[in-house]
């Protein structure tokens, strides 16, 4: 049975991060690791591709995603159809909050990732999947990074929270506490929920480059939908292999920038050190609940 899951076994939580010990570009890459995206080697059919997954969910999301997102597909209207030139979209983004689209050949080591988010650069890959491939990827394409992640790299506050993350990164590499920084990642730009008056909305970028899960992360009864909670989630487990079993829901973007860019982590990371890890489909006495998940998609696959 194909799922319509963007991160299928994917390899690592970023879309373009991994663990190591900072290799080399690999040759044709700067020493930043970035190449060109080389928007002209694009064919008729990886445009095609690109329109109509942009196609279908640009149907699904109105009243589903945050209405920040519907705001910021506005940079990823081109003037060319089809896949978005990096050159042109970076333009756009510069000028509504200072960041740029960089095209990367593949994973990249984290402190490299990091350093660009850092500098408000993310960094995306340059190729799309074949309609072979349309509901299930093994790693995310230019569809999931860049129609997933920039229109919110259009909000001045969801901008700043990028930038902070980097930053955050950058500092934690340094401490061994990735993997708690990776957390909090998954749980928000990847796979976070928002509060829109008494109504969830969707703003993760896995959640809302998925057509599945644009439906399921908010209408299926099997997951959980508790309140964020920086600390509960870095000490949160997260699947990679199927839809989520929880979603976290900020109440804000603002709010979200305002805990991170606050929070110095390191005394986060010294409480949390000898904390176990909270498994994937625990609710606990001091969670908010907004829905209290049947789990049902779990115990449908055992
Ligand atoms: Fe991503």
């Amino acid at each position: 049975m194909a799922i319509d899951f963007d991160f299928a076994n994917a390899g690592s939580i970023y879309s373009f991060a991994m663990n190591s010990d900072a290799p080399t570009p690999p040759a044709g890459a700067a020493a930043d690791w970035t190449i060109p995206q080389a928007w002209r080697r694009y064919t008729p059919d990886e445009h095609a591709m690109w329109d109509r997954l942009f196609a279908r969910q640009q149907a699904l999301l109105p009243g589903r995603v945050v209405p920040a997102f519907m705001e910021g597909l506005d940079v990823l209207r081109m003037s060319k159809p089809g896949i978005p030139d990096f050159d042109e979209l970076s333009e756009r983004l510069m000028k509504a909050t200072g960041w740029q689209v960089v095209a990367v050949p593949g994973l990249v080591p984290e402190d490299v990732f990091f350093e660009h988010m850092a500098n408000r650069r993310f960094v995306a890959g340059r190729f799309i999947r074949t309609p072979e491939q349309i509901d299930y990827l093994e790693e995310p394409d230019i569809f999931h990074d860049v129609f997933g992640h920039v229109p919110l790299l259009a909000n001045p506050a969801f901008a700043d929270y990028m930038q902070a993350y980097g930053e955050g990164g950058l500092r934690a590499a340094g401490r061994g506490a990735i993997d708690l920084l990776a957390r909090l990642y998954w749980y928000t730009v990847e796979f976070g929920l928002i509060r829109d008056g008494n109504d969830l909305k969707l703003y993760g970028a896995g959640i809302v480059s998925s057509y599945g899960e644009s439906i399921f992360a908010l209408d299926d009864p099997s997951p959980n939908r508790l309140g964020f909670d920086l600390r509960r989630v870095m000490r949160t487990k997260y699947r990679i292999d199927d839809y989520q079993q929880n979603y976290f829901v900020i109440d804000s973007f603002e709010d979200l920038l305002r805990q991170t860019r606050d929070a110095d982590f390191g005394p986060v990371y010294d409480a949390l050190e000898d904390q176990p890890d909270i498994e994937i489909d625990t609710i606990l006495p001091t969670d908010t609940v907004y829905h209290r998940g049947t789990q049902a998609r779990v115990a449908a696959a055992i």
